[in-house]
C-alpha cells in the first residue's frame, strides 16, 4: 500500500494535486478539511463542532480530527493506500496515524511537502474565495490566521517525518502539471 502524506501550508495546492494523484495510483484522496465540510454541509454535531474552528482558520481538536480519520482509514482499507492532504496539522496527530497504521500493520510511505512563498499563497487563496463559498477563504485576516497556525502548529510535522527519513521538499509554484510530475517522480521511488 502507498500511504502519503501531502503536506503544505494553506494554499499550496494539496486539493489540487491530491485530485490527479489518486488517479494515477488509484489511491482514497483523505482530506480531513473536505470531510468536515462534508459533515458541516450534513449539519452532523461534528460539523457543528469544527465549524466554529474552521470559520476563525484555527484548528479543530486533535482528538475530533483523530477519532474522524481513524474511521475513515478501517472504512476503505481495501483502497491501494492513501492521500493524506491536511492530515496530519499537529505531532500528536502524526503519532497517532503512526500508531492507527501500525496497528493494521501499515505505515506511511513518505511526506512530500509543497514549498510555497507567503504572497503566492495569499493570493491564491483570495483568488479561490471568490467561488469556492469557503468562509475561511473570505478575508485576508482569516487567510493570514490560518499560515499563522500552520507555521506554529503544524510545521513541525514535517520535522517528525524528516527524522524517519521520509521527507521531500517540492517547490510548489510552477504550472500544476509540472509540479504533478516532480511529485510523481518522488512516488514512483517509494514503490
Ligand atoms: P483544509 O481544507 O485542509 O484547508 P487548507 O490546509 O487551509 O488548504 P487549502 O484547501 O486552503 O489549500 P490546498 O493546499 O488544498 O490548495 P488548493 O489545491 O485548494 O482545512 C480547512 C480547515 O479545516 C482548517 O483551517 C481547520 O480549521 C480544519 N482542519 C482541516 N484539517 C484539520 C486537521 N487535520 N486538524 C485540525 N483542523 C483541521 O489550491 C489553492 C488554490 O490555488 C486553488 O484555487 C487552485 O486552483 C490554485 N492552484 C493550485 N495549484 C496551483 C498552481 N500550481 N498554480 C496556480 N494556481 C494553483
Amino acid at each position: 500500500m502507498l500511504n502519503i502524506v501531502l503536506f503544505g501550508p494553506p494554499g499550496a495546492g494539496k486539493g489540487t494535486q491530491s485530485e490527479k494523484l489518486i488517479e494515477k495510483y488509484n489511491l482514497t484522496h483523505l482530506s480531513t478539511g473536505d470531510l468536515f465540510r462534508k459533515h458541516l454541509g450534513e449539519g452532523t454535531d461534528l460539523g457543528k463542532l469544527a465549524r466554529k474552528y474552521m470559520d476563525e482558520g484555527k484548528l479543530v481538536p486533535d482528538e475530533v480530527v483523530i477519532g474522524m480519520v481513524e474511521t475513515k482509514i478501517k472504512d476503505t482499507l481495501d483502497s491501494n493506500g492513501f492521500i493524506f492532504d491536511g492530515f496530519p496539522r499537529t505531532v500528536a496527530q502524526a503519532e497517532a496515524l503512526d500508531k492507527v497504521l501500525g496497528d493494521l500493520g501499515l505505515k506511511i510511505s513518505g511526506m512530500i511537502a509543497l514549498d510555497v512563498p507567503e504572497d503566492v499563497l495569499k493570493s491564491r487563496i483570495h483568488e479561490r474565495g471568490k467561488t469556492s463559498g469557503r468562509v475561511d477563504d473570505q478575508d485576508i485576516a482569516k487567510i493570514e490566521t490560518r499560515i499563522k497556525v500552520y507555521l506554529d502548529e503544524t510545521l513541525p510535522v514535517a520535522g517528525f517525518y524528516d527524522k524517519q527519513g521520509k521527507l521531500t521538499k517540492i517547490h510548489g509554484v510552477g504550472t500544476i502539471d509540472e509540479i504533478f510530475s516532480n511529485i510523481s517522480k518522488v512516488i514512483d521511488q517509494y514503490s
